[in-house]
């Protein structure tokens, strides 16, 4: 027999997940119809799932690919990207959104964040722009959306990454995916949407649709004539069983997105009195975030990986995040970077950690992870 004693043992020794997805009947049903089907790739449920997805963010199309980071990549070259030129971007994002100009034998060119909401800086971008930039690729970071109007200013093609953005606003009340642009969304398992692996560009522009779906299928010609190859083209194909899911899944998406923000409102009720420790920024104007992660800057000096193995002994991880692109051993060494040229991007990188974040996260989970969060910081030195 347990006792008292044991039991809360277990239940605290219990590892909370970082990320966890909700899947459920429908999505077990949708794949089963397709397995049952036996049309696994290019059939029905490719373009039922870009057209509920095009709804669903305000846009008149959309083109499901392999991942989010493909649909950056086709975007960028879709907007006339190529040889020698150069992609404005942030340094505080996932690596995928710097590598694709690099895909394209572009270069990267990095302006530094804004400190409140850690999207791209629009003063810092227009500083950026020379003669050979041929697009801006702003990152709506953590889900909050990043202030389009004054990147339209600047007058150059833009390409939005909304990997983690899915169900964020403008502030004019347009979600992020409808602007027009190509923006583009990421469906690994941690995101508001998961299928498995995958993504989706959502664009207003017929022409570009087609060269995205032509694109994504190795170029084969729009009239999709048998193995007529007119443009040079990949395989970033989203197969119909990962289409499927992302069908059921949109179906309880309001439902996943009202438990993010549920989570982030415990996490802000428990977290905000906590002297040092910077919360997300909350919504501002008119601009709503789409939860993704939960993430907080620790106080400056801390000894973050001190609170990172804190937390872990208490079964509950965290990992820093985002680390600056720029810093990053690879873009060391390809462009010579070095620590000063962001300091806003850097200083955050060095301060940031992601908390366990996931719709169904219950209140006793967050109180752990935010009292666990506490003894560390008073435990630590700083
Ligand atoms: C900001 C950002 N950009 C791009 C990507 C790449 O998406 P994927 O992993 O689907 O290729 C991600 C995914 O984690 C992301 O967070």
């Amino acid at each position: 027999m347990r006792t008292a004693a044991g039991l809360r043992r277990a239940t605290v020794s219990e590892a909370i997940p970082l990320a966890s997805p909700v899947i459920g009947a429908r999505e077990q049903e949708r794949v089963l119809e397709v397995l049952r089907s036996g049309r696994l790739s290019l059939g029905p449920a490719l373009g039922e799932f870009e057209r509920a997805f095009a709804g669903r963010v305000g846009a008149v199309h959309a083109s499901a690919v392999s991942s989010g980071t493909a649909g950056l990549h086709l975007a960028l070259r879709a907007v006339g990207v190529g040889d020698g030129m150069e992609v404005i971007t942030s340094p505080f994002s996932f690596v995928a959104s710097a590598n694709v100009a690099l895909y394209e034998r572009a270069r990267p060119v990095f302006a530094d964040i804004d400190p409140l909401t850690l999207n791209i800086s629009p003063q810092a971008t227009a500083a950026a722009v020379t003669e050979r930039t041929a697009a801006l690729l702003p990152v709506h970071v953590f889900g909050y959306p990043a202030d389009l109007p004054a990147l339209e200013a600047l007058g150059l093609p833009i390409v939005e990454d909304a990997c983690e953005a899915l169900g964020a606003v403008h502030a004019n009340g347009v979600p992020v995916g409808g602007r027009g642009h190509p923006a583009v969304f990421g469906f690994y398992a941690n995101k508001q949407l998961t299928t498995g692996e995958g993504g989706i560009v959502s664009v207003a522009d017929a022409a570009l649709k087609q060269r995205l779906d032509s694109e994504r299928n190795q170029g084969r010609a729009p009239d999709m004539s048998w193995l007529d190859h007119d443009r040079l083209g990949f395989n970033y194909r989203l197969p119909e069983i990962a289409c499927a899911l992302g069908l059921a899944q949109l179906e309880h998406l309001d439902q996943m997105l009202a438990g993010r923000s549920r989570v982030a409102a415990l996490y802000r009720e428990a977290l905000g009195p906590v002297e040092g420790v910077r919360l997300p920024c909350p919504d501002a104007g008119g601009a709503r975030r789409g939860w993704f992660v939960f993430v907080v800057q620790l106080p400056r000096g801390i000894d973050r990986d001190a609170i990172v193995r804190a937390l872990g002994t208490r079964g509950i991880p965290s990992k820093p995040y985002f680390p600056a692109v720029h810093l990053m051993s690879f873009y060391r060494r390809r462009f010579g970077h070095r620590e000063g040229e962001f300091p806003v991007c850097e200083d955050v990188a060095a301060r940031s950690i992601a908390l366990p974040f996931f719709p169904e996260m219950s209140e006793g989970q967050v109180r752990r992870v935010t009292e666990a969060l506490v003894q560390a910081l008073g435990g630590s030195r700083w």
